[in-house]
């Protein structure tokens, strides 16, 4: 199989302010420019700014990603925002499952799942968010813990809508600890989930979703990680927020995808 470019996503979650995001938005496009045709990139900033970045971006090749939406097509949802609503302003992604919507806003895998399916039906690519805690990656759980947050997302949807999907595997513990999991043990989950798939899907449908791995990535671990196969990317919550180490990972990502092409 060729290698596929690596993808690597910005996750801004709740931080900065509108002059910031631009300024950053700004940067990483001028050092995405060089490296464009060896990396595919995300950033998914705060719903309000996502215009203004989406300007700031312009036509750097990095695409927009929104945090979050909501599960509900329209309607009365106070402060919720709508798949629909997202691909009105030039959104393209979207996480859903993110361990802090799961930890902090009850997210079940029953919502996740029907998040995923709204947001595939109005044409949105999928950033897939799964993980274990570290309680139950202690407990030997880690794989049965991804594995039922994978097909639980998953129910439903059809081989088709693969080509939409991407994985991103980020226990826990490791998420803005400075924790990063060892590339070995990425590694490993990461071929679980390839496997989970396969399984549920076929080899061939699978074979479209990008796994990325999350959690504490920083620009002095990315190389070693980006050193596995099975790792397609990353998605970076704090270091997406300084323009040089998002660069860096960027670069780090360029250079893994020409390695892998020899
Ligand atoms: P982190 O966040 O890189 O700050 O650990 C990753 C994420 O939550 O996506």
């Amino acid at each position: 199989m060729h290698p596929r470019r690596l993808l690597i996503g910005g996750n801004w979650k709740m931080n900065g302010d509108l002059a910031g995001g631009v300024e950053l938005a700004e940067a990483v496009a001028a050092a995405f420019e060089p490296i464009r045709t060896n990396v595919d990139a995300v950033i998914f900033p705060p719903f309000p700014y996502l215009q203004s970045v989406a300007r700031a971006l312009g036509h750097s090749g990095i695409e927009l990603g929104a945090q979050d939406c909501s599960a509900k097509p329209n309607g009365a949802r106070t402060g919720e925002v709508s798949a629909s609503m997202l691909v009105d302003l030039g959104v393209q992604h979207v996480i859903i499952g993110h361990s802090e919507r799961r930890q902090f806003h009850h997210e079940t895998d029953r919502l996740v799942c029907e998040k995923v399916h709204v947001a595939m039906e109005n044409g949105l690519k999928v950033m897939l968010c799964v993980g274990e805690t570290w309680e139950e990656r202690s407990a030997g759980r880690a794989v049965e813990v991804v594995q039922k947050q994978l097909r639980g997302a998953l129910e439903g949807l059809q081989g088709d809508r693969l080509a939409a999907l991407t994985v991103a595997y980020e226990p826990v513990w490791a998420i803005g600890t400075g924790k990063s999991a060892t590339p070995k043990d990425a590694a490993e989950a990461h071929e679980a989930i390839r496997r989970d798939l396969e399984h549920l899907y076929d080899r061939s449908s699978s074979a479209a979703v990008r796994i990325l791995y999350g959690g504490s990535v920083n620009a002095a671990n990315a190389p070693s990680l980006f050193a596995h196969l099975e790792i397609e990317g990353a998605l970076v919550g704090g270091a997406s927020l300084k323009g040089a180490d998002f660069a860096s990972i960027l670069g780090s990502a360029a250079t893994a995808f020409k390695g892998r092409r020899g």
